[in-house]
């Protein structure tokens, strides 16, 4: 049998294969369908230091190649989270990766410094897409700058790996995970949702503006974690519109070194399971050993 093991951050994770965040709940969800422990680790919807209702329905919107999303990143907070839903991976034995983000830099920093070191918690994944109130709304992760600057007061305050989930909606996406980079990060997630819209011809009106996802996504994220690879000696958590196991070689041959799946969750609930399954099949009918020796194999 292949060997799906990849090293993220010091830790062994028996796949390279995670849900993306605030696609698959709080963990809890899936069991009647299937075992969170099937992936390599589970990633938290994205918490923040207070509870958070978020926006009116609708809330998610099909479009034809993907969907898109106006959840208003609605969660319980970062303390109903540890009481309620660790305790739940603790009896798993799960690694964990927290998606957190703030309204302003002094949030985040809270928020790090409440998520306590455990053995656990792999990774903080930094969702920079986040409006910055301060800033007019404008989103933390489009400035090099508040990058580097926010990142590195985040890196200040917590001993857990810091990982930066870049936005897609920048002019040179390197850039940004340069500035995370030399702000501290010790790896990235490419990429979070493209900015999208949708409207209603028979109402003519707007029926949702939020993120995009899906399969529509893929190539962005290929070409920016080609690119990032390039610039940044860290590794890379690619997501983005991967819908199967062939989506998940590009990802790695472009140079990631683990994936997230989302939208396909909301197609199929089994397709986390079905990825992990068939891409352990493609290495041993190709006779490839490990799948660490897919990351990077298209890039010269
Ligand atoms: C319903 C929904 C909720 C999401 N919530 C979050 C979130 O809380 N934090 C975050 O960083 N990304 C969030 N995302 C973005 C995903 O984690 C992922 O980056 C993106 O959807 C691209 O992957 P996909 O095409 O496989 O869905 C959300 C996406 C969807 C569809």
């Amino acid at each position: 049998m292949a060997d799906l093991s990849v090293n993220l951050f010091h830790n062994m994770l028996k796949n390279p294969v995670m849900n993306a965040s605030g696609t698959l709940g709080y963990g809890v969800e899936i069991e009647p369908l299937w075992k969170v422990e099937t992936m390599g680790a589970y990633v938290t919807k994205g918490l923040s230091l207070m509870p958070h209702q978020g926006n009116p329905t609708p809330r998610v919107w099909e479009v034809r190649w993907g969907m898109i999303n106006s959840i208003g990143l609605q969660n319980i907070g970062v303390e109903a989270f540890f009481r309620d839903y660790m305790p739940f991976f603790e009896q798993k034995n799960m690694p964990v990766i927290v998606n957190f983000f703030g309204f302003t830099e002094d949030e985040y920093i809270q928020c790090a410094k409440n998520i306590v070191p455990h053995r656990l918690i792999i990774g903080l994944e930094m969702n920079l897409s986040c409006p910055n109130i301060k800033a007019g709304g404008i989103s933390f992760g489009k400035e090099p700058e508040a990058v580097r600057r926010l990142i590195d007061r985040v890196k200040s305050s917590t001993n857990i790996p810091v990982i930066a989930k870049l936005t897609p909606e920048v002019d040179n996406i390197a850039d940004i995970a340069q500035a995370a980079y030399e702000g501290g990060a010790d790896g990235l997630t490419l990429i979070n949702t493209l900015p999208g819209a949708c409207i209603d011809t028979h109402e003519r009106a707007f029926k949702i503006r939020g993120g995009m996802s899906g399969p529509s996504l893929k190539p962005v994220a290929i070409k920016a974690i080609y690119e990032c690879r390039k610039r940044v000696p860290i590794p890379i958590i690619g997501a983005g519109g991967i819908m199967d196991y062939e989506d998940c070689l590009s990802f790695f041959m472009a140079g990631a070194t683990a994936i997230q799946v989302g939208t396909a969750t909301f197609v199929d609930p089994f397709a986390i399971p079905k990825i992990i399954q068939d891409l352990g099949d493609f290495l041993d009918k190709n006779g490839w050993d490990s799948v660490i020796d897919l990351i990077g194999a298209a890039c010269t």
